[in-house]
């Protein structure tokens, strides 16, 4: 007969003990490790076994095994010289709140269930809707991911144009309309995501094009939804981003929300990485017109030091976003009748019933840094993604892609070489800048991700990470200059295209 209950409390002190002092040595010496493991798929799953344990492990032993077996597979995202996709980041106030949250492990379902998550989880989000500049009247929720956030949004969108979606669905039903939705061609794909699981369909999500500075052409926007009506197709609502994903690119949302509310369209804002800027003094600029935004989308977990995951939905109308959403199952009608006033039943604003306690991380690290520390860090973000940026126009090899707004910078080798002037240069560009990337990345010191701008092949360079220094940018650099002269001198001249 197995033992039954959990561990001894003094084995579970010694190994807490042992994984507090394992995390701060990760921590600290993290900057020694090879960033992304140079592995084969399928290594670290052919050393483990196919069948679950039929007998209890020690949980020395399954220590022992995380290090032997998890650990030379994991792509280090806290290292400093990680500087691929979005760079979040941990700390330690993040660490220590997420685990405290793994003992309480509550649910913040209803304000019943913890009435401390629920009510942390408000008050995070009223200094997160602080911060952004957001008006009082803007009521927020936390999911997991800006891409459930904007399912989310669209689902309320579509509601509130009263065709008793969620009441009747749409499969089967005459008289509802062709719905649309409007995004840059920088937008992010969850919002296709979010079309094909609202039944809103991928296709009627209109890609409108961008400027020179890649920045949602309002013409165009005009165009879209002037040529949908004419074919008595229904447009619903218009995603405008602040901080695209590939070149961190602000749509003007003044202007947007100016046609949004001639067309009576819901104006839904991903300011996922973005919105992050508005702690700037200077950085103001990005949200403006987000009063008159429907429903704002913000990603703690990206910019604002809150490890993943984290992302704040805001609505101007909570009560549009609860139409939707809440159904009270008898087994919880007490728990939701018991709410303040004030306070929501979180399980109201979302398709989760059972929710982590996010907020407890979020308040470990807004106090532990303070407004004023979170906006420094986001500042020298932004000084190193501008100095690497007059680095790369410093070096005749490279170019710049796009303007540097935020954090992130995205430029391109173009050597000499490779330049042959019959039009398929750009071709030749992109394999140059594929193998660049490839070598940079398998020295396993720095991790750099690529994008597409205008169809060409750009590397980015994204900063965001609370431990990354000057130095370590310096050293990036360094990296990229070096592997570029490999990538150049044993490639045959006229081996490509
Ligand atoms: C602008 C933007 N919006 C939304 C998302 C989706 O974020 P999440 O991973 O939280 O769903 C991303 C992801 O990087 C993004 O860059």
């Amino acid at each position: 007969m197995p033992e039954l209950g959990d561990l001894p409390e003094a084995d579970f002190r010694r190994l807490l003990h042992e994984v507090a002092d394992w995390i701060a040595d990760y921590r600290a010496g993290i900057e020694r490790r090879r960033i992304s493991p140079a592995l084969e798929p399928n290594a670290i799953r052919d050393s483990l076994p196919t069948a679950p344990p039929e007998s209890a492990v020690p949980l020395d032993e399954i220590l022992r095994d995380f290090d032997r077996l998890i650990m030379p597979g994991i792509v280090h995202w806290g290292h400093p010289a990680f500087l691929g996709y979005f760079a979040t980041t941990t700390n330690a106030p993040g660490i220590i709140g997420e685990m405290l949250a793994a003992a309480l492990n509550v649910s913040a379902m209803t304000w019943q269930t913890s009435p401390a998550a629920t009510e942390l989880e408000f008050v995070i989000l009223d200094w997160m809707r602080q911060m952004l500049g957001l008006p009082a009247d803007f009521r927020g929720v936390v999911y997991d991911t800006a891409s459930v956030a904007v399912l989310h949004a669209l689902a309320a969108a579509r509601e509130d144009l009263g065709f008793g979606v969620r009441q009747d669905g749409l499969a089967g039903r005459a008289g509802v309309p062709q719905f649309t939705v409007y995004a840059s061609d920088q937008a992010h794909s969850s919002i296709e995501k979010a079309a094909i699981t609202l039944g809103l369909g991928e296709a009627n999500v209109r890609r409108v094009p961008s400027d020179d500075e890649y920045r949602m052409d309002v013409r165009a926007l005009q165009h879209a939804i002037a040529e949908d009506r004419r074919a008595l197709r229904h447009p619903l609502a218009v995603v405008a981003t602040v901080g695209t994903t590939s070149a961190t690119s602000v749509d003007p949302v003044d202007s947007i929300a100016d046609i949004c509310r001639e067309q009576k369209l819901w104006l839904h804002i991903d300011a996922a990485y973005g919105g992050a800027m508005a702690l700037l003094e200077e950085g103001r600029y990005v949200m403006h017109g987000v009063e008159r935004a429907d429903s704002v989308v913000f990603n703690p977990h990206k910019w604002l030091f809150v490890p993943l995951d984290f992302s704040a939905l805001y609505v101007r109308r909570p009560e549009k976003l609860r139409r939707v959403f809440s159904l009270v199952p008898e087994y919880l009608r007490g728990d939701a009748e018991r709410a303040g006033e004030d306070i929501p039943n979180y399980m109201d604003y979302g398709i989760q019933l059972g929710r982590r306690f996010r907020a407890l991380k979020a308040w470990f690290v807004i106090r532990s840094f303070g407004r004023e520390g979170m906006a420094a860090r986001i500042r020298e973000t932004c000084r190193l993604a501008r100095l690497v940026a007059t680095w790369i126009e410093a070096d005749a090899r490279f170019e710049l892609l796009a303007p540097v707004v935020m954090g992130v910078v995205c430029f391109r080798a173009r050597t000499p070489g490779h330049d042959r002037g019959d039009g398929i240069s750009d071709l030749r560009f992109d394999e140059l800048n594929e193998r660049l990337l490839a070598r940079v990345n398998a020295t396993g010191a720095a991790y750099l991700t690529h994008t597409r701008l205008r169809g060409r092949l750009a590397l980015r360079i994204a900063v965001g990470n609370v431990l990354t220094t000057e130095r370590h940018i310096a050293g990036v650099w360094e990296l990229v200059r070096d592997q570029l002269s490999t990538v150049s001198a044993d490639e045959p001249r006229d081996g490509l295209a």
